[in-house]
């Protein structure tokens, strides 16, 4: 059987960790040439260092920080020459500052936008060329439940509107895309169990057990796997007709509300 992915050349961001390095681990496999980057250096290369030793065509380049237009730009650009163009670009990454209405700073709202919306902005317009030119270009970006409706567990004003701004970037992007081939989709993970939120699952208050977890119709929270697997589909020639979805993944829990 031909790998889903065989050949495609992709870009994922944020490697260095969480639904990253699971990401660049599962597209390898699935035989595409991945080229990530992260904000931090080492993260970067022990995905890189691991994923090489299990024979995978995996390249990260570390201490890229996406939220510089600059650096998002000469990133995109390195990966584009290494692999010779451009087929799928991934943007996974992000980093954001939680708090209440009361307590967010607007540095904080400011550090949110910066590291979750301003960055998928860069990469993509730094990308739309090579996507241009590939003829059958993917985009596939993150935004989150929180986008779509409030959420109660955790105040999440800054990270919430960041999401929903990927999601309308996102839909845009459809539309201007169209001419070239290209299609974008966003996933919208609910609660994933990632390095980020193992320690507060680990001992999960007793609201968020009843507020939150209980309420999860599949019985569990999510695991990185459950995200890539649509991702890896999303961005294969079998979703060739799946443009400007918003896919929600979170085991059925924002079906209850
Ligand atoms: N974990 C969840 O429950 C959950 C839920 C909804 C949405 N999401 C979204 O899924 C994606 C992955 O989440 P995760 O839990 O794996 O996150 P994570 O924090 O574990 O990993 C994100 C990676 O991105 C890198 N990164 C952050 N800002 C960067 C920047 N400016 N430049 C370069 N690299 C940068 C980080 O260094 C890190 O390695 C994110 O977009 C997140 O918002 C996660």
């Amino acid at each position: 059987m031909t790998a889903r992915l065989a050949g495609k050349r992709t870009l994922i961001t944020g490697v260095g960790g969480g639904m990253g390095t699971v990401a660049a681990r599962m597209f390898a496999e699935a035989g595409a040439r991945v080229v990530g980057c992260d904000l931090h250096e080492e993260g970067a290369r022990h995905t890189e260092s691991t994923l090489r030793a299990a024979g995978l065509d995996v390249t990260v380049m570390g201490g890229v920080d996406l939220g510089d237009p600059t650096a998002a730009a000469a990133w995109v650009e390195a990966a584009a020459r290494l692999l010779g163009g451009i087929d799928v670009l991934y943007n996974n990454a992000s980093t954001q500052r939680f708090g209440s209405i009361e307590e967010l700073a607007t540095a904080d709202w400011d550090f949110t936008m910066r590291n979750e919306l301003d960055l998928v902005f860069y990469t993509c317009k730094a990308a739309w060329p090579h996507l241009k030119q590939s003829g059958s270009g993917v985009i596939l970006n993150v935004g989150s439940i929180a986008a779509l409706r409030g959420v109660e567990f955790m105040p999440q004003q800054a990270h919430a509107a960041a999401k929903a701004g990927v999601i309308a970037l996102s839909n845009n992007l459809v539309v201007e895309g169209a001419a070239y081939g290209i299609r974008v989709n966003v996933i919208s993970p609910g609660l994933i169990e990632t390095p980020n939120t193992r320690a507060f699952l680990a001992d999960p208050p007793e609201r968020v057990q009843r507020i939150v977890l209980d309420r999860i119709p599949v019985g569990r929270v999510g695991r990185p796997e459950d995200i890539i697997a649509a991702a890896i589909f999303l961005a294969s020639d079998e979703a060739g007709f799946i443009n400007g979805a918003n896919l929600v993944i979170d085991g059925g829990g924002s079906i209850l509300g």
